[in-house]
């Protein structure tokens, strides 16, 4: 179905299963180990080989010679893959380095040899054995070092790199109050508890992979480009995703490699990339260095607001977007924004958990909290102060739904944000306490979302298509929309994803995964029902579906009596019009933090979190808080503790593993609460939902480093907010 008018009243708005916090479907075989993951699917292939990839140690350059011949006598060694007998390998679109290197290296770790052998330590021991031999180029490694001569990125289809609206120079230049100051955020490793894994088999020329894959379809192509093989020869199966935050967005190493492996094994071989392995091998959130200024009256209204951001990437890399937000979020007549874009021989910067916001709030919201503080302004009443209903750089596209100062006020309110005290003067024994907050804001994409619905004689609907459930409640909210269009209950719906067999749907990645792939089931749905009427003899316009049977004027029936003997199937896909051209269709929050800062040791402990998010409709309150938790605890790890720390001489980030990649642990995060605005988005889709799963994360480190601050009143612009960066400024102990 097309979607191009705002949704009317629809069988959704009933609520009798959509809106409700069902526990996930899948939970019990997640928590009892019985959702097997790819590395697992021991029920589809006896005795696969087990591959181990060999990365590369240098950064830049070149192999002169690879010495295999310890290795290939190695016990249980199989066979060998290297680019020297791969044959030619192509790459996928949404790939920037090569995924299997030599003798060109782009990136430390790139994967340079698969041993495969007969189990994972034969194949990890004869890795050792092999002795590469290289020629080191000097790379670039250092973006501050970097930044001058970065040039202006190339536009994207959906970002232009620079914008402009009215004399931002003059307005800046004549503000009374003005803010100018440089943010930096470092490089983020995803992190994901399943590693990259994948297991090959092919059939004659015909590959089946499973493998762990956040967007099907266009990983699936990509194998096929990388292989040079058609698309249709080409199968990606990935029911189960232990955690991805983008990093699984698009085909690594493990899928190459365990395809190649297997073709020249002559048998099935799987691959997972080891811990060590993944952060240089695979992709990471790039850092920035970000440029804020904002000038205001001395009201508070603001007249000039200017982002702009630097970032680098390997050649043909994508930049970092953090101006984003900035173009859309606070009013302002004269405005500015620039994404740049340094040539860096790091490995591939590409998408984590909110590309864009998520860092470039980071950025935004403490300059917020800066020029409220010089205004003498409360920072939420300087936020509501220039809220915009309308695109500003756009003033004729209003927003579809923006509740952004209710999100505030009710934050607000409900944190108890008026006892907050002046900076620094807050204090409970030895710790110096401080609240602080930020504006969350995310995009909500439409994208093309496809479904096929089956009924079948007892009455139960089964549900397929590509969408991936990558541990966000995919298939718990799937069923729910099945279930109340069909009128029947949650345990009579069966939910199958993540096949690239099945119907296209945009996959888990940019919070867009659950408005779409519910619309989508919407329209397959919608069809289905047409079919149980004609089946009838009923009526289509009037029928009504409820507890498993079919209404239509003083006529009923059971739904299963319209299945007959072999069922009756739908599929559809629901498609835009113009409406998200027309409207600017986002999400926002309000998030609140209480952090405490000890003043001997300077020590930070968050006390207490709060979310107000607005979204449109919630589909699932338990899934979507769940997911909202989740960020807001990633937003204190990038508040904190994240980073991988560059080697800017060798090229590489040098903890490369969990135990030195530091992420918040359940003792870093005492108190957390969500709460959702009663409200729908009727522009967004049928389902009048948006996403949450960003959203949660966007502004949160910003809210710490507010708290932060107002604890102690030590500001810090780079993250994270370690002790080396405010040790030496911590007011005196008394
Ligand atoms: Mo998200 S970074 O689009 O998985």
């Amino acid at each position: 179905m097309k979607f191009d008018t705002p949704a009317t009243t629809n069988p959704i708005d009933q609520l009798k299963v959509v809106g409700k916090g069902y526990t996930r479907i899948d939970g019990p075989m997640k928590t009892t180990g019985t959702a097997p993951y790819a590395y697992e699917r021991h029920d589809v292939v006896d005795n696969p080989a087990y591959g181990y990839v060999l990365g590369s140690a240098i950064a830049k350059g070149k192999i002169t010679s690879m010495d295999l011949d310890a290795a290939k006598g190695a016990p249980g060694v199989i066979i060998i893959v290297t680019a020297d007998n791969a044959g030619k390998l192509g790459k996928g679109k949404l790939n920037t380095a090569h995924l299997l290197g030599g003798p060109a290296i782009e990136h430390y770790h790139q994967a340079v040899a698969l041993v495969v052998a007969q189990t994972f330590e034969q194949a990890r021991s004869a890795a050792a054995l092999i002795r590469v031999s290289y020629q080191e180029d000097q790379g670039t490694y250092d973006l501050a070092a970097a930044k001058n001569i970065a040039p202006v990125a190339k536009d994207e289809p959906d970002a232009k790199s620079a914008t402009s609206v009215g004399d931002f120079a003059g307005a800046f230049a004549a503000a009374p109050v003005k803010l100018d100051a440089t943010y930096t955020t470092p490089d983020h490793s995803h992190s994901m508890m399943e590693p990259f894994a994948s297991m090959a088999a092919w059939t004659g020329n015909k590959v089946t992979i499973w493998t762990s894959n956040q967007l099907i379809h266009s990983s699936t192509e990509d194998v096929a480009a990388t292989l040079n093989l058609p698309n249709d020869n080409v199968r990606l199966i990935s029911p189960f995703i232990g955690g991805g935050f983008g990093g699984k967005l698009f085909i690594r190493s493990d899928v190459i490699l365990a395809a190649l492996g297997a073709r020249a094994a002559g048998q099935p071989v799987k691959v997972t990339l080891q811990r060590p392995l993944i952060p240089n091998n695979t992709t990471h959130r790039a850092s920035t260095i970000q440029r804020i200024r904002i000038g205001a009256l001395a009201d508070g209204h603001i007249t000039a607001i200017g982002h702009e951001g630097w970032s680098g990437n390997l050649p043909e890399g994508r930049p970092e977007t953090a101006v984003m937000q900035t173009r859309l979020l606070y009013a302002g007549a004269n405005r500015m924004t620039a994404t740049r874009l340094a040539t860096l021989d790091l490995p591939e910067g590409n998408a984590m958990r909110a590309p864009g916001e998520a860092p470039g709030l980071m950025a935004l919201e403490i300059a917020m909290d800066e020029i409220a503080d010089k205004l003498g302004m409360d920072p939420v009443q300087f936020r509501i102060l220039n809220d915009t209903q309308v695109d500003p750089e756009k003033p004729s596209r209003p927003y579809s739904r923006r509740a952004l100062v209710e999100c505030l006020k009710m934050g607000a309110d409900k944190f108890g944000w008026a006892k907050r005290g002046a900076p620094g003067k807050t204090v409970d024994g030895r710790w110096l306490v401080g609240m602080g907050m930020a504006a969350g804001f995310r995009n909500s994409m439409v994208k093309k979302s496809g479904a096929k619905v089956y009924l079948d004689g007892k009455g139960d609907i089964t549900v397929e298509t590509d969408m991936t459930d990558i541990g966000t409640g995919t298939y718990t909210i799937l069923a729910q929309t099945a279930a109340e269009m069909m009128g029947v209950g949650l345990h009579q719906v069966v939910v199958r994803l993540g096949d690239s067999t099945y119907p296209v749907s945009p996959g888990s990645g940019g919070q867009f995964g659950a408005s779409n792939s519910t619309s989508g089931v919407y329209a397959a749905c919608l069809k289905l029902r047409e079919a149980v009427a004609q089946k009838l003899g009923f009526k289509s316009d009037d029928t009504m579906f409820a507890d498993g049977r079919v209404t239509s004027g003083s006529r009923s029936a059971a739904l299963a009596d319209a299945a007959g003997e072999v069922g009756l199937q739908a599929e559809d896909a629901i498609e835009y019009g113009d409406l998200d051209k027309k409207y600017q269709e986002s999400t926002f929050a309000g998030h609140f933090v209480e952090a405490a800062v000890n003043s001997y040791t300077g020590e930070i402990r968050v006390r207490r979190m709060l979310a107000v998010c607005a979204a449109g409709r919630i589909l699932n309150p338990k899934t979507a808080r769940s997911q909202v938790i989740g960020a807001m605890t990633m937003g204190v790890g990038a508040a904190l503790m994240e980073e991988l720390a560059v080697d800017t001489r060798r090229g590489f980030f040098v903890n490369h593993d969990l135990a030195g990649y530091e992420v918040p642990v359940h003792a870093d995060i005492p108190h957390q609460d969500v709460i959702f605005l009663d409200e729908t988005d009727p522009i967004a889709n049928p389902m009048k939902a948006k996403g949450v799963g960003e959203l949660g994360l966007c502004g949160v480190a910003a809210a710490v480093a507010n708290a932060v601050y107002n604890a102690t009143g030590v500001r810090v612009r780079d993250y994270p907010i370690t002790l080396d960066k405010y040790l030496t400024r911590l007011p005196a102990v008394a």
